[in-house]
């Protein structure tokens, strides 16, 4: 088993991996990305995963030089070649090498296309059971948090603030509302409902987050797709995050705000349950 990637249309092992010093993904931010988690050498979600990656590259302008089943053969090839079956999966697209300028390069010059395999790790149930802190941070990101673009400075900072004092989560909020976390999207259960902000410009349309709420509205739990203040968040019953490798997280305090008695709620435990279920269903050989 080893870390291996694909770059220059070549499959090389990580620590060899080496990109042009004028890839507009390293000079600019030009590109987008997607994190797949695989589980049992089955990439869970891939066609979602898929779907938001080839929406964020039209949303940009950006094309593909490989077809979408290029693309998850390419995948499913780096997958096979790492012999990892537990593995974290990065892919990115950026709009190709260029000597260095804004505009656009010419139609002529391909994207390059990046794919990454590590060894995923699974973040230990003790750690979802007893529950995570979060620090809230201000929103400054741009107006299209919704394409997962390259760039990520707003996010690297928030989270390390988050880090800083001692958090596990840095919590977003712009202009009073609570967008979603520096690497999640962030739910409350109040009174028996659950609710997340919706998914518009101000927020990356989680692939767990809408596995929750179909797993939601599958259970008969009520779901509201509107956003919350913190004042709401401090006081709901629960909350917890989403994401690609923490699955659903529950928060127990923000900042000095403890939530529910900084008790784990049954909601997000059992949508926790019912989450890692989907998983097990679609790529565990069980
Ligand atoms: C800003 C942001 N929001 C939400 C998420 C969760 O997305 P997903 O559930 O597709 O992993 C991520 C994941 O990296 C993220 O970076």
């Amino acid at each position: 088993m080893s870390e291996i990637a694909f770059v220059n249309g070549k499959f090389v092992p990580l620590a060899e991996a080496r990109i042009p010093v004028e890839d507009r993904g390293h000079q600019f931010g030009d590109g987008v990305y997607e994190v797949v988690y695989a589980f049992d050498g089955v990439p869970f979600a891939l066609e979602e995963h898929l779907d938001r990656f080839f929406s964020s590259m039209a949303m940009i302008r950006l094309n593909c030089p490989y077809t979408r089943a290029e693309v998850t053969d390419l995948i499913h090839e780096a997958l096979r070649r790492s012999g990892y079956q537990n593995a974290v999966i990065y892919y990115h697209l950026t709009r190709g090498t260029a000597p260095r300028g804004h505009a656009f390069p010419p139609p002529s010059v391909p994207g390059n296309l990046v794919i990454t395999v590590r060894e995923g790790t699974t973040l230990p149930d003790e750690i979802a059971e007893k529950g995570v802190t979060a620090h809230l941070v201000q929103d400054l990101r741009w107006g299209r948090c919704n394409i997962k673009s390259l760039n990520l400075l707003p996010n690297v900072l928030a989270k390390q603030e988050a880090l800083d004092h001692n958090a596990f989560e840095a919590i977003l909020c712009k202009d009073g509302y609570i967008t979603e976390g520096s690497v999640s999207n962030v739910f409350i259960v109040s009174q028996g409902q659950v609710r997340t902000a919706p998914a518009d410009q101000k927020i990356l349309p989680g692939i767990t987050r809408m596995h929750v709420l179909e797993l939601c509205r599958e259970l008969g739990i009520p779901v509201t797709e509107k956003a919350f203040t913190p004042e709401e968040l401090y006081g709901a019953d629960e909350a917890f995050l989403t994401a690609s490798g923490i699955d659903v997280l529950p928060v127990i305090r923000v900042d000095d705000k403890v939530i529910n008695g900084g008790l784990v709620g049954p909601g997000s435990l059992k949508l926790r349950k019912e989450y890692r279920n989907l998983i097990a269903k679609r790529c565990l050989a069980i």
